[in-house]
């Protein structure tokens, strides 16, 4: 065994959006702030016939080989909006793609951190038995309270990612720096469909994680960040990224004299266009360095920084493969994201905030475009379709 990482990599988002042009003219603000202060454009909306369990399954349908599909070992589910709080997502998406019943599937839940839980979880699975692949998937929708401070930062993502031994795309090394602390800067309680937010000390927590872990790591024997050639960080919104490589260049002194802001801005590209996708936000992240950056990566070292409200933060690094631009879904993501349409403001709020309670039995007309969207709520089951 050569070592495990990511095999593969998919993202999915819903095909609608917002412009945050046309949410500073609804907020009446400069619209520099949303642009450049926050650092969006665009905010993913998912019509009421999606979820996380049909973005999941969206993001998944392109890398699932019959091969897959028959020797997936385990399913793991980060999400912080799931839609039960019994059944994991993961095992909708198990039938809705056929996976063999051989495998295990549970969801994770740490705010925005959960789906790196899952990848070093999986990756330590694979280095016990290295014949074996595990699924991790990402899926989540990001709503704050109609005009709160969090709604421009709003989005809808998922990402799935293979993780096996001899990874075409990402090595993984085994070291990674931790820190974990109980704060309340961002929570959503069962009976909400919004965040609740203390968004400065959010960003407060965000930072100190950041260098506590970056800390852990060193002390562990990670990599000096002069071995380090990109950085990848958990981004709420983009501008966070400025804010974090600032932290992270203070905490490593003069180990960071080789990197500037463009080791982390091709990461930016998807998030910008896509808003917060929590759990997925740091992996689509990477999905947009891979698949946007003009160099050829090869043989370069990543530094990964995840960041989960509550809190938890974790600093990794990773070796990108000699071939991996083979085995990019570059193309795919970037048709998905150009066809995209934009929402008018009524039909935005409509979608986000006005929807009918999913206590109650409905049917959804057909909005998605996804391969997989949800078709019915009846007698409480949700129903998810195929299309034809
Ligand atoms: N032109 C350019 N810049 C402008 C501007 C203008 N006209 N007006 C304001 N700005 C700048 C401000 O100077 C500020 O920049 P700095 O942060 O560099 O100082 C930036 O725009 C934002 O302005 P405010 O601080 O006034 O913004 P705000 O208070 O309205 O809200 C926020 C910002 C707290 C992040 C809010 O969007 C929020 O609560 N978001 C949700 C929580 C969040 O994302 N937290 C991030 C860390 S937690 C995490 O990462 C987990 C997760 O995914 C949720």
């Amino acid at each position: 065994m050569t070592g495990v990482g990511i095999d593969d990599i998919s993202i999915y988002t819903p095909e609608y959006y917002y412009s945050l042009h046309d949410l500073v003219i609804a907020h009446g603000i400069d619209p520099n702030k949303y642009l450049v202060g926050i650092g969006q454009e665009r905010m993913a909306v998912p019509p009421p016939d999606e979820d996380v369990v049909s973005m999941a399954a969206n993001a998944v349908a392109p890398l699932l080989t019959r091969q897959l599909r028959d020797t997936v070992s385990t399913v793991i589910f980060a999400t912080e909006s799931g839609i039960d709080q019994s059944k994991s997502a993961g095992l909708f998406v198990h039938g809705l793609l056929g996976l063999n019943p051989h495998c295990r599937v549970v969801e994770f839940k740490q705010a925005c951190y959960s789906a790196t839980a899952g990848i070093q979880l999986a990756a330590d699975l694979v280095r016990q038995r290295p014949m074996e692949k595990v699924l991790v998937i990402a899926s989540d929708i990001a709503r704050y309270e109609r005009g709160s401070e969090g709604e421009c930062t709003q989005g809808a993502g998922a990402v799935a990612m293979v993780i096996s031994a001899n990874p075409r795309l990402l090595e993984l090394h085994p070291v990674s720096g931790l820190y974990s602390v109980d704060v309340m800067d961002f929570w959503r309680p069962n009976h909400r469909s919004t965040a609740c937010v203390d968004g400065k000390l959010s960003i407060d927590v965000y930072l100190r994680s950041l260098a506590e872990a970056w800390a852990d790591y060193r002390r562990k024997g990670g990599l000096p960040l002069g071995a380090v050639d990109k950085l990848c960080f958990h981004q709420p919104f983009t501008r966070m990224a400025k804010k974090a490589f600032a932290a992270l260049s203070e905490a490593a002194g003069s180990e960071a004299a080789h990197l500037d802001e463009s080791c982390y801005a091709d990461s930016q590209i998807y998030g910008r266009a896509i808003g917060n996708t929590y759990s997925a936000s740091l992996y689509i992240g990477l999905c947009s360095l891979l698949d946007r950056c003009g160099e050829d990566l090869g043989g370069r070292t990543i530094g990964l920084f995840s960041y989960g409200s509550g809190a938890v933060g974790e600093f990794f690094t990773a070796t990108v493969k000699p071939q991996y631009r083979r085995h990019l879904r570059a193309e795919a993501h970037r048709a998905m994201l150009d066809s995209r349409r934009r929402l008018d403001g009524r039909t935005y709020a409509a979608w986000f905030y006005d929807a009918p309670s999913q206590a109650e039995d409905r049917v959804f007309p057909q909005e998605s475009r996804g391969r997989f969207r949800l078709a019915a709520i009846e007698g409480q089951r949700r129903i998810y379709a195929a299309a034809s």
